[in-house]
């Protein structure tokens, strides 16, 4: 332990340089400060240190460089600074993670938000960081346990994957990252809260996240009244803590919430820093710091760990079509999109399936599971282009199989997309088949539920252990069997 703290403390040291380049202020504009004195030294998104007449610090960062000026924007209100103050270049921003940051919530220049002491890591790490070359990256890999039918089933999550989770605000985006969080195979999770209100971030880190997310995880935050620097920085240091993972060797799973909230504070730092707005006020450079940030995430080097990354986007009612959803559609590898309907009638998480897509499928799934999920998909689909005739009763049984058995199974369909307890990916396969065979052999749900002391397994059983099913694996090759049959003598 106290060689620990003096490895730390000699890191820390070896990173302390011994000559600083002074400047003054010389002009105050908006929200920037305009510097001389840095000579040719000051680099773009170096870090500087300002101190007022008071004796008290502001920090901020190099944003424009022109000739013997270079333009700042503080971290923090400019209150009380004034001309010739002096101003210390403190070159790159770094972070040294290390093992003890698990569990803790830390800011995004890597300070403790929770009043404890934090360790040093010995290897320090830039902020921004580029993705590793295409060429030499690992490909996706195995499909893992997400602790949720859907994303066991229909909705894939490979190693490596990164993937987008669309919704307007209040439909449950950040109840289902904690559900992540706790529940996804990963070896560490590194959770950043871009934006949120303070309130928001101590009930997400007490209540929603709770001990059993936090025991593995990382948050790194900054709240909406920080800076814009500081929010865009929280995005590229909780991403460069999960490179430090991936570099180890571990499988992390990386969460944002949201990227909206780090594209706007973009858009603030670059309209600063002179970059003309182009659509919806977002400047050009928007969509290649988006996907820069993306691109980092994915597999590592062959034999390095992996990022599976989660982004939250917020969309305005639900338009995909708004800049950021557009961009960010384009360089993920799937979408999830939630909907306000389904999470008012109370069904989380509240996935729109059918417009949701994940790109591992299909090599993610066998060819039987492929067919599974893609008749639960045409039943989904079904059911959603007739649903207004069937709740108007207009619909008259009999008069189309295909939509027969979507009414019969849609009611299991559904509680099966918000099944969370004691899923694994085999058991979700398995009960996903079953509620297909059980639709496409007609009986409703209410035969299905009387008879299900005669079912393999009870669909309410709080968690089914793998003990206590009769060889699942031999009934799930007889289950699919079945369903292909099925579908097989339908078309
Ligand atoms: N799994 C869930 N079960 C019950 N209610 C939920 C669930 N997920 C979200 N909610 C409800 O939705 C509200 C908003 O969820 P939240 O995750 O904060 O949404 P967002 O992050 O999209 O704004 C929660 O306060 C809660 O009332
Ligand atoms: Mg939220």
């Amino acid at each position: 332990m106290k060689q620990n703290a003096f490895e730390g403390l000699r890191a820390e040291i070896e990173s302390l340089s011994p000559v600083r380049q002074i400047g003054r202020i010389i002009g105050v504009e908006g929200s920037t400060l305009r510097i001389a004195g840095f000579g040719q030294a000051a680099r773009m998104g170096d870090q500087v240190r300002l101190t007022r007449p008071d004796g008290s610090y502001l920090g901020g960062e190099v944003i424009r460089i022109d000739a013997d000026v270079a333009t700042i924007l503080p971290d923090d209100a400019t209150d009380g600074v004034s001309l010739g103050d002096r101003v210390t270049l403190m070159g790159r921003a770094r972070i040294a993670p290390h093992d003890g940051w698990i569990g803790r919530v830390i800011d995004p220049y890597g300070q403790p938000l929770d009043g404890q002491p934090l360790n040093r890591g010995q290897e320090e790490r830039a902020l921004r960081n580029p993705p590793p070359p295409p060429a030499q990256r690992a490909r996706l890999g195995q499909r893992l346990e997400t602790g949720m039918a859907v994303f066991n089933t229909m909705l894939p999550i490979v190693d490596g994957q990164r993937i987008g989770l669309f919704a307007g605000s209040g439909v449950g985006k950040s109840s289902l990252l904690a559900h992540f969080a706790s529940h996804m195979e990963s070896d560490v999770v590194v959770i950043a809260l871009i934006g949120e209100r303070g309130r928001e971030l101590r009930d997400f880190v007490s209540d929603v996240l709770g001990e059993e997310g936090m025991a593995r995880a990382i948050v790194i935050a900054a709240t909406s009244d920080r800076s814009p620097l500081v929010r865009r920085q929280c995005a590229w240091t909780a991403m460069s803590v999960a490179e430090h993972f991936r570099d180890r060797g571990q499988r992390v799973l990386f969460l944002a919430d949201s990227v909206t909230r780090f594209a706007e504070a973009h858009r603030e730092v670059a309209v600063a820093a002179g970059e003309p707005p182009a659509l919806r006020g977002y400047p050009a450079s928007t969509s290649h710091t988006i996907m820069q940030l993306c691109e980092r995430a994915g597999p590592g080097l062959e034999g390095s760990g992996t990022i599976t990354a989660i982004f939250s986007v917020l969309v305005a009612g639900s338009d995909m079509e708004e800049p950021i959803a557009d961009i960010l559609r384009g360089v993920l590898d799937g979408h999830v999109v939630l909907d306000r309907k389904i999470a008012e009638r109370g069904r989380y998480p509240a996935i729109d399936v059918l417009r949701s897509v994940s790109r591992s499928l299909p090599h993610a799934a066998t060819e039987a599971q492929n067919d599974t999920i893609g008749n639960a998909r045409r039943m989904l689909g079904a059911y959603a282009q007739n649903e207004m005739m069937i709740r108007a009763g207009l619909y008259s049984k009999g008069s189309d199989p295909a939509l027969d058995a979507a009414i019969a199974g849609w009611p299991d369909l559904d509680a099966f997309l918000s099944e969370k307890e004691g899923q694994s990916i085999e058991n979700s396969f398995n009960r996903l088949t079953l509620i297909l065979r059980r639709a496409n052999s007609g009986s409703s749900r209410q035969t299905a539920t009387g008879n299900r002391s005669a079912e393999p397994r009870q669909r309410n059983s709080p968690k089914p252990t793998k003990a206590a099913l009769p060889s699942p694996m031999a009934q799930m090759d007889s289950l699919t069997s079945t369903a292909n049959n099925i579908s097989g003598s339908k078309s």
